[in-house]
């Protein structure tokens, strides 16, 4: 059994995972109330809420995969990408058990463990079809948006990556200006459901070209939509046909770039994961945009796309 802590963020997790991948814990301790007042994450806030969380959401993820103290055989932990004060009570954390119990430390990188989620199995039905080497990885996440040639674990091209703001960003800032609660993606994807995709045209920034990325134009244009045309005089549109044709632009560049990636390397699997990877969009989409290339599309389930400790456990 390992034992992972996750806090490069927000949320404060630990899990339990068996050697085979399956998942016998989760816990996330989401600090999103901590956070929501200020629109956004305060990294002070965030170190300090981990400190006093970290504690129990070990505890009960060791309870509650039914495991003893003697089983664990070492110690998973997030290393980076994240803020440096968050990662640093993960790491202290980690490294305290792994001395105590004396085990073995496995520090992960984050964006690799979003990835390798999709193996991820557990009693809900996870892991049931998983992709073979080589696949296209679409990671998305609040911090990233990059697309990997994935040959095997810890083995990764990067392909193409954001230029400024990553996906998960476009969605929150915009969200923000239409005066959404944070975090704003997931408000996003729910008004979406009642929007009008075509109602607003929005860029689709660098669709024709490459595989890099680029969503700050976008947040002009929304506030353009947002400020501008009101104090034009002009309709503003109501906010839901304008989350629908905002959610609907960032999903067609990432299918867009994720189906010319496989392509131009010829590979017939695409894995999607990170926060952003539990759009509702985002995973109708590629699925249906994919299908007529003859390429499958694998997305993470929605429990661990976004942050957990899982995941981490999964590729220590
Ligand atoms: O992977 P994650 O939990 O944390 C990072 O590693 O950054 O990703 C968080 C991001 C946030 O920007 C959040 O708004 C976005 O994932 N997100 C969503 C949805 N759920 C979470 N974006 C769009 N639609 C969603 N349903
Ligand atoms: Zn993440």
């Amino acid at each position: 059994m390992l034992l992972a802590i996750e806090t490069s963020c927000d949320e404060t997790a630990a899990a339990v995972v068996q050697p085979d991948l399956e998942v016998c814990s989760s816990v996330v301790a989401t600090q999103i109330p901590v956070h929501a007042r200020y629109g956004g994450v305060v990294p002070e806030l965030a170190s300090r809420s981990h400190l006093t969380a970290v504690g129990p959401v070990v505890r009960s993820a060791i309870e509650q995969s039914g495991c003893s103290l003697d089983q664990i055989e070492a110690i998973g932990v997030t290393a980076g990408p994240g803020l440096a004060g968050c990662l640093l009570v993960g790491l202290q954390a980690a490294k305290a058990m792994a001395w105590s119990l004396g085990v073995p430390l496995v520090p992960v990188d984050h964006i690799e463990a979003h990835i390798q989620a999709v193996f991820l199995k557990d009693a809900q039905g996870a892991g049931k079809v998983v992709p073979n080497y080589p696949f296209i990885a679409l990671a998305v996440s609040g911090g990233h948006t990059s697309l990997y040639r994935v040959e095997g674990p810890r083995d990764l091209e990067l392909l193409g990556q954001t230029l400024d703001d990553a996906a998960g960003e476009a969605f929150d800032k915009t969200a923000k200006m239409m005066g959404l609660p944070y975090p704003g993606g997931v408000h996003i994807d729910r008004l979406a459901q009642e929007g009008d995709v075509a109602a607003v045209d929005l860029p689709r920034p660098m669709l024709n070209r490459g595989l890099d990325f680029s969503f700050s134009g976008l947040k002009t244009a929304v506030r353009y939509h947002i400020e501008g045309e009101a104090r034009d005089g002009i309709t503003v549109p109501a906010p839901s046909d304008l989350a629908a044709s905002l959610q609907e632009a960032i999903v067609d560049v990432l299918c867009t770039k994720a189906i010319r990636a496989a392509r131009a390397h010829d590979i017939k699997e695409i894995v999607v994961a990170g926060g952003v990877a539990s759009n509702s969009r985002l995973r109708a989409k590629i699925v249906s945009e994919t299908a007529p290339h003859g390429i499958r599309a694998h997305l993470v389930p929605g429990r661990y796309c976004t942050d957990n400790a899982a995941m981490i456990g999964g590729l220590a």
